[in-house]
């Protein structure tokens, strides 16, 4: 059986011819790929008198005036929102809007991957620690079991142990779904492409490999500066084209600061794109979401995109150099390839990871001095560190101020 509802053109366009040995319909849950996809009479028919989806034809219950008067919000939105996944298809180079999914954030994206790829109460998802906690998360809901490969933490080097991957994946036919995140969250720290080939080129791993790029314009930018990275691709949307197993997920959240709007993004090959389509709710994105990512997305938008993450890459460092003159925070660990920092506070006298101060100083700023930081001391191979994120000059101004004061 083939996937249901991709069109011939996509077909044509699904290129990808690695790993040889991968079958996406092998790894497509049984139900879901039988699966009838929801269809309406507006899949079909657009324009007319629209009286077929028990519509509020009076309009919008909203006040006059509203910015989003104009937005037709009595209607349910075009299921195909093309002008924001047209435009997320072009700024990443891909060839067709098929090979783009448009999620409720990316947190539905890594919820949908599994409910499509692994079978509830069978199967497995594999994930590096220290990492993003929604993997486990949906996972959990999911019914569906975690195998860990930590990252080689040493000396916060938060890489990927591949050796160890790939063993995981050969011992374990159950696992379905590779999770790498890169760069990664709480890691800040970019996975080099050919790590990620390694993995997906593993001859006895059938399932697929997504890797969660919520933070790539960072390391992307730090590149098209030439501060970093070399010259090779550091996202894996360059490796599409390529492998039919791979999912590269990304969001609006981060560097294009729409966390509200709730817009992640998938881009895989056509099947697997049609496969998430075939499963998700019929009208997942709203249409002021649709609107605020295109608007996003366009070329004005790209280009407040890239100077807010130079402006937060340039804050960051210097963030980081005032945090060097503290001698009570270690190294600040990792990559530093996103828009936050890992620093590690330390037991002064020891010069050790002190996990108790690292709380200590988290409560007391979150509590009595109203910043709040995020407390990470107790994920593997970050012992003492707070993860700190990039805000205004004027916010980092004030968390130095006040761990300057608070670890003296
Ligand atoms: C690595 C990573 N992936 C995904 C997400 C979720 O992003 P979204 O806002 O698109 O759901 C986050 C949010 O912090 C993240 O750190």
């Amino acid at each position: 059986m083939q996937v249901q509802g991709v069109d011939a053109e996509a077909y044509a366009l699904a290129r990808a011819h690695k790993p040889e040995h991968f079958v996406l319909e092998r790894i497509v849950r049984p139900n879901i790929l039988a699966l009838e996809p929801y269809r309406c009479a507006r899949d079909d028919f657009q324009e007319g008198v629209l009286l077929d989806a028990n519509e509020n034809a009076l309009g919008p219950a909203i006040a006059p005036g509203s910015a989003y008067e104009s937005l037709d919000l009595h209607r349910y939105p075009d299921p195909s929102l093309h002008a924001a996944r047209e435009r997320a298809t072009a700024l990443r180079g891909l060839p067709h809007p098929a090979y783009t999914f448009l999620g409720v954030g990316s947190d539905e994206v890594i919820d949908l991957i599994q409910r499509c790829f692994a079978r509830p109460g069978q199967d497995k998802i594999l994930i590096c620690p220290p990492t993003y906690g929604m993997y486990r998360v949906s996972a959990s809901i999911n019914d569906i079991g975690v195998v860990q490969v930590p990252l080689v933490t040493a000396n916060g080097a938060f890489q990927l142990d591949t050796p160890r991957v790939q063993a995981a994946l050969r011992a374990d036919p159950a696992i379905r779904i590779v999770f790498l995140c890169s760069p990664g969250n709480p890691t800040g720290t970019l996975i080099p492409l050919r790590d990620v080939q390694q993995v997906l080129d593993t001859p006895e791993f059938a399932g697929l490999v997504v890797v969660d790029e919520a933070y790539i314009d960072f390391a992307a930018e730090e590149q098209a500066l030439g501060r970093k990275h070399g010259t090779e691709p550091v996202s894996a949307v360059s490796l599409v084209h390529e492998y039919a197993n791979l999912v590269v997920s990304q969001t609006l959240s981060k560097s294009f600061g729409l966390a509200g709007v709730r817009l992640g993004l998938a881009f895989a090959q056509p099947p697997i794109v049609q496969v998430m389509n075939n499963t998700k709710a019929p009208y997942n994105i709203s249409s002021p979401a649709a609107w605020l990512a295109s608007q996003s997305l366009s070329e004005e938008g790209v280009a407040r995109m890239r100077e807010n993450v130079r402006t937060l890459v340039d804050e960051r460092d210097r963030l980081c150099r005032a945090l060097g003159a503290i001698p009570a925070i270690g190294a600040v660990l990792g990559g530093n390839d996103a828009n936050f920092v890992l620093a590690q506070v330390l037991d002064r006298p020891r010069g050790v990871p002190d996990s108790q101060r690292a709380a200590h100083v988290y409560e007391t700023m979150a509590r009595h001095r109203g910043l709040v930081v995020r407390n990470r001391s107790s994920e593997l191979g970050c012992a003492g560190c707070l993860r700190i994120t990039i805000g205004t000059a004027a916010e980092n101004d004030l968390c130095i101020a006040l761990l300057t004061e608070l670890l003296a």
